[in-house]
């Protein structure tokens, strides 16, 4: 089974990674996507975002991380992928998430969405959140994996 866990990841959060790691045990090939996020204006760009979590999976030859331009669902077509990975945190994910989910199945019907949810104590992490932080010089260590807290450290001066 091939996987396709795709976001803005803007930055990757130990929430994402949590998620990854959910998936790679039944995805036998697990490609995370990166996309720029139409309406998101991004920290990092597209290219800093795969170097960072090209660095958290260094060394895991089943998590494939590339980034990728136009639809979602013909990127999967090019990996002969059909599952999209997607995490749910709150209720207040659930409307963005549905939409996008029926989007991508209304552009093509072969594609299935599965929802995963994040441990407990990442249920309230998001990316706006670990940008907030370490926009006012916090302390985001226990909230990004080490390559990404070392960028943000560096972009803010922290
Ligand atoms: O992490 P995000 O920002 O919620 O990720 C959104 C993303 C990048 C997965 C979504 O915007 C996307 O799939 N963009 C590619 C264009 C596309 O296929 N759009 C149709 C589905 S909304």
């Amino acid at each position: 089974m091939t996987g396709v866990y795709p976001g803005s990841f803007d930055p990757f959060t130990l929430g994402h990674k949590d998620i990854v790691e959910r998936a790679a045990k039944f995805c036998d090939k697990l490609y995370i996507a990166v996309s720029e996020n139409i309406n998101k204006k991004h920290l990092f760009t597209l290219e800093e975002r795969v170097e960072m979590i090209r660095e958290v999976f260094a060394g895991n030859d089943n998590i494939i991380v590339e980034s990728f331009n136009g639809l979602l669902v013909d990127y999967m077509q090019s990996k002969k992928a059909a599952y999209i990975i997607r995490g749910l945190r709150a209720v207040s994910d659930f409307e963005y998430e549905f939409q996008m989910a029926f989007a991508n199945r209304s552009i093509n019907n072969n594609v299935e969405t599965i929802f995963m949810v994040p441990g407990s104590r990442y249920l309230f992490l998001s990316s706006t959140i670990v940008r907030d932080i370490a926009y006012n010089k916090g302390d985001v260590s226990s909230l990004v994996p080490e390559p990404v807290c070392k960028r943000l450290i560096e972009k803010y001066n922290i």
